[in-house]
């Protein structure tokens, strides 16, 4: 795979894509250079495209299920690329992860009970608790002197006193401030929800996106005497750029909560049937897109550091987090004094461009920008010079 071939430049515009034609209805302007929702604008690897095309050549697309060697190929690529085990038994097919969230929640809490999410954090999550009537209890993560994310556990230990939560979702990277958390920081969390009894819901979409130097621990890869009642929601989709052809698995070690999670799904109408396509994609992908995510990440930290080189030089008084993880860039506005980004964000649509404001994740969001740079290298120049005519 050479990696140049991450330079072409997009081209979806008139395609139905969210991220490209969603700028008149959404932010009331036409033509804006997108950097907002998580998809990539990158072709998927050949090799799903070349199943793909296959399958497309069929010309029969009918009701399918999911091949056992779609699920063989899921359990040895977290094994290959994680070290964890997947017991086959222990997998639930989801429609999706937020969907799989979304069942959880309503299956096993009441409406008004509290749900503890961290904000900074992937907004549906606040609103699979909102849109089901849940109080959504918020410990917000913290910085640290360095600036670095962290997890306030002495909050949390509050907000549960305080509230009563018995359920917790978890961000596994970290979406929105690129965090890949360390086994210890896991294990610590761990401690404290099997104390209080915590059921977690560790959405762990990004874990292929790594960069060097942290590595991503699944959860329940951590030693199972120390784990509370848990279930972890995995797919392929953001780690190759197929989020429109979705396939989504929940791992849920313990038997009965698995059982009547699945009639849960089965009793919302879903019966575990994607697109064939979508099968073809997730397998070809977990089978031999390797290579080609080693150049995406290669790619990445190019993006990454480029971006980092020209803010620090044009920019220094925004600061960014550091990108362990996703493709998700964290930038605070707050020490330039802008507390609020609403309006930076307004004049950078004005300016062209679009990135998400940091208050859309949540209240400890705010002051932030977040932006998407899985994108050609001439595409993020554009963000870049938008981002310093704006803020200069
Ligand atoms: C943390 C996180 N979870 C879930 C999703 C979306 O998952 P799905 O499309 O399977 O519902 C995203 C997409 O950005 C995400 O960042």
């Amino acid at each position: 795979m050479n990696i140049r071939e991450f330079d072409i430049p997009a081209q979806r515009q008139g395609t139905g894509c969210m991220k490209w034609d969603w700028d008149q209805k959404r932010t009331g302007r036409d033509g804006l250079t997108p950097f907002w929702v998580a998809d990539m604008d990158f072709l998927a690897p050949p090799v799903v495209r070349q199943a793909l095309q296959k399958r497309m050549d069929h010309g029969i697309y009918g009701y399918s299920f999911c091949p056992d060697s779609m699920m063989e190929s899921l359990i040895s690529w977290f094994s290959r690329r994680h070290h964890w085990e997947i017991p086959s038994q222990s997998i639930v097919e989801i429609p999706g992860i937020v969907p799989g969230i979304y069942s959880f929640i309503r299956e096993f809490t009441q409406p008004g009970e509290a749900v503890v999410i961290q904000e900074p954090v992937y907004y549906p999550f606040r609103q699979a608790l909102e849109r089901n009537h849940r109080t959504v209890a918020v410990n917000n993560l913290v910085q640290n002197e360095d600036g670095q994310w962290e997890m306030d556990l002495e909050g949390l230990e509050s907000t549960l006193q305080e509230t009563g939560a018995k359920v917790m979702i978890f961000c596994s990277p970290h979406n929105p401030v690129g965090r890949v958390w360390k086994k210890s920081e896991l294990m610590a969390l761990a401690k404290v929800c099997k104390h209080y009894d915590v059921t977690v819901i560790s959405d762990e979409i990004h874990a292929d996106l790594v960069h060097k130097g942290p590595t991503h621990v699944p959860w329940l890869s951590l030693p199972e005497e120390s784990l509370p009642p848990s279930l972890a929601l995995l797919a392929p989709t953001k780690t190759f750029n197929i989020p429109g052809i979705p396939t989504a698995f929940a791992v849920i070690p313990r038997s009965e909560v698995r059982t009547r999670y699945a009639q849960a799904l089965r009793a919302s109408g879903y019966s575990g049937e994607a697109s064939p396509l979508a099968y073809v994609a997730a397998e070809s992908a977990y089978n031999q897109g390797e290579p080609w995510l080693e150049a995406l990440l290669d790619y990445l930290a190019q993006n990454d550091a480029y971006l980092r080189e020209r803010l620090h030089k044009a920019l220094p008084q925004i600061s960014l987090s550091p990108l362990e993880g996703t493709y998700l860039e964290w930038l605070n506005l707050g020490e330039a004094g802008w507390k609020d980004e609403k309006p930076v964000w307004e004049k950078l649509l004005d300016a062209g461009v679009w990135l998400s404001p940091g208050s859309d994740f949540g209240a400890a969001g705010a002051g932030h920008l977040r932006m998407n740079i899985a994108c050609p290298k001439s595409q993020l120049e554009v963000g870049i010079e938008a981002l310093i005519s704006v803020l200069s």
